[in-house]
């Protein structure tokens, strides 16, 4: 018979003892290494005192040093009936990124309590982020129970308190058990120090519990990987399933774009395969030739994944950078990488408590409900359903940092509801009307820099070459288009977003685009550029040191900025991060507005049309 494998988180800290029960759990398990246990007792005897258990857990230096677990860190071992995985996470709040990665795969979650010091916050806080990354069954292991005297009562206590608490967060499946990670009361055999337990010990407890699979569903969900051609010109998809079963024959969908078909073969490394199920490695072939890439979802016909662009989902930030609302991010789910924008937070929770907060944004460690778009439509599950096709985590752009884990709770009924119209004048036969390329010139620079000068010189200069242009000056789009938005950090981003937008359109229109805007956002800058098919987008860096526009203060509000009456002013209060690879650089202290302006339409006409 095949021996089961459970995934499971162990959450608590040093101080409830936790890298002793591990270490007990292995020990008394038979999973410890030979080499290992002889170490142990050497060290036992060198300092004359019982084996230090937890040593077998708590083996990088750092954390030995520091008496805290600093990372994830993944111990196997196995009994007779049960191989386990063991994502060791450390409790502190600063490591919520940690428990994040290790409760996203796991099946159950053991969480340690002291038994002299009952739940803590940090109890309800890892209960809680477990039940989020779809955790359902959860031991209580309340730990130390040598400090009680064994005694019942506080065992009792305790363990109703995290029922309550359990019930209130929507876990169905709690046992407790009371142990000594110290004398391995209960750990693996049941104490005669604690006769009044009938058991089962904690080790007893993981080999016969039964979780509910993250994977519910038998129907066929398999996110491609990669497409390859193989020599007779088929295509072959390769991915991991997901979910449900896959054999030649079967009817299948391919999402996003609806299209069916049937399996043809199952490629195996030693010829053709008969099935192969959930958790397997395949490369498959349909029976006909349809247009597919990675990110692409092949499933059953029944009942196939959503498609959307627009969600509802929990968001774990784990950046110390917080959340820009309205700023595009990387979303991946699965195999798929799209942009995607959030709006500001519904709420966000207060773990330790339970409170819905209000917030506008969601810093390091925060835990929020959002709604989110994406660039492009997102086959999905709800997470509750499919960790894989419902999980996703978001990327700065810039950075490449990860910077949350997201679990989709639904899509947003307007996101269903939109089709994109196909339309048949093109952007070629605009652009050739007006014989010309259509492009963005994208001014950035701090205010009183000289774009809007400049800019202004270089339209003029297009009129009198007979090109159409059109410009976006920000200040002017502020008393319109833009007079909602103010000059806080989101508004800006928005500022960005939405110029950007009507560039992107009117560059479509056929026309040369000058928008002259601060756009102190590196990010934005590049969501922009992201819009526009490659070389229409041409950022000129109207380069003025801080100083020099300081003291040429046209529009005088650098002193007001000084004086304190305006507040987040760039350069002053707000910062502005230049572009480090701008197609064009103006130094305005070297070079004259005319001579900047005829580089600049030079730079246009040299593209060709
Ligand atoms: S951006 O940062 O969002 O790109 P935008 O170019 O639209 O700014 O608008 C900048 C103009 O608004 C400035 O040239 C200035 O005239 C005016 N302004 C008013 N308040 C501020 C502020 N706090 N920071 C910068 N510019 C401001």
């Amino acid at each position: 018979m095949q021996r089961s494998l459970l995934r499971f988180i162990t959450c608590g800290s040093v101080d409830d003892g936790k890298s002793t029960l591990i270490g007990r759990l292995l020990h008394d398990s038979g999973s410890v290494a030979a080499d290992q246990l002889a170490l142990l007792k050497a060290e036992a005897a060198r300092t004359g005192s019982a084996p230090d258990l937890s040593l077998l857990v708590d083996g990088l230096a750092a954390e030995r040093e520091q008496g805290i677990t600093i990372d994830v860190a993944w111990r196997f071992f196995g009994t007779a009936s049960r191989s386990f995985i063991v994502a060791d996470c450390p409790g502190h709040e600063q490591y919520t990124r940690n428990m994040v990665t290790g409760a996203s795969t796991a099946d159950l979650a053991v969480l340690l309590v002291d038994a002299s010091v009952g739940l803590k916050e940090q109890t309800r806080r890892h209960a809680t982020l477990c039940r989020l990354l779809g955790i359902r069954t959860m031991i209580l292991a309340v730990n130390k129970m040598d400090l009680v005297g064994h005694a019942e009562a506080p065992f009792r206590a305790i363990a109703a308190a995290f029922a309550d608490l359990a019930a209130s967060l929507d876990i169905d499946d709690v046992s407790a058990v009371p142990v000594s990670g110290l004398s391995g009361a209960n750990v693996t055999e049941p104490s005669p120090l604690m006769p009044w337990f009938e058991g089962p010990s904690l080790l007893a407890l993981l080999e016969t519990a039964e979780p509910r699979g993250s994977e519910l569903g038998p129907s066929l969900r398999l996110p491609v990987q990669a497409v390859q051609r193989l020599p007779d010109g088929t295509r072959a998809l390769m991915g991991s399933i997901v979910a449900g079963t896959v054999r030649p024959g079967d009817a299948v969908r391919l999402l996003p774009s609806g299209k069916t078909s049937r399996i043809a073969r199952i490629l195996g490394s030693a010829g053709d395969r008969p099935s192969a199920r959930a958790g397997e490695a395949v490369t498959v072939t349909l029976a006909d030739t349809l247009d597919c890439s990675r990110g692409d979802v092949v499933a059953s016909t029944d009942a196939a994944p959503e498609i959307a662009d627009q969600f509802e989902a929990t968001i774990v930030w784990m950046d110390e950078a917080a959340l820009k609302v309205g700023r595009g991010y990387w979303l991946k789910l699965a195999t798929q990488t799209v942009t995607a924008t959030l709006r500001p937070p519904k709420h966000v929770l207060n773990v330790n408590t339970g409170e819905k907060l209000a917030a506008r944004t969601l810093a390091l460690n925060d835990i929020g409900v959002a709604e989110l778009a994406t660039d492009r439509p997102l086959v999905f599950e709800p997470y509750a359903q499919s960790r894989t096709l419902g999980g996703f985590v978001l990327i700065d752009k810039l950075s490449r940092r990860t910077v949350a884990a997201g679990m989709i709770h639904f899509a947003l009924r307007r996101a269903r509801n939109i089709a994109w119209q196909a339309l048949e004048v093109t952007r070629e036969a605009r652009a050739s009307l007006k014989q010309q390329r259509p492009a963005v010139l994208w001014f950035t620079g701090v205010s009183g820099s000289g774009k809007s000068t400049i800019a202004n010189l270089v339209e003029k200069k297009l009129l009198a070459l007979g090109q159409h242009s059109y410009l976006l000056d920000g200040d002017n789009i502020r008393h319109g288009l833009n007079r909602d938005l103010g000059f806080t950090e989101a508004d800006r981003i928005e500022n960005i977003r939405r110029v950007g937008e009507v560039a992107k359109l009117m560059a479509d229109a056929g026309l040369i685009v000058i928008a002259a805007l601060i756009s102190p956002f590196a990010a934005d800058r590049a969501m922009v550029r992201a819009l526009l098919p490659p070389g229409d987008f041409i950022e000129v860096f109207i380069d003025t040191p801080l100083a020099e526009a300081e003291r040429r203060d046209p529009k005088g509000l650098y002193a007001r900025a000084r004086a304190g009456a305006i507040r987040n002013f760039t350069g002053i209060d707000s910062p502005y991060e230049p572009p480090l690879n701008p197609e064009i650089h103006i130094i305005t202290t070297e070079e004259s507005a005319e001579a900047a302006a005829t580089r600049i339409v030079d730079y246009l006409l040299a593209r060709g049309r």
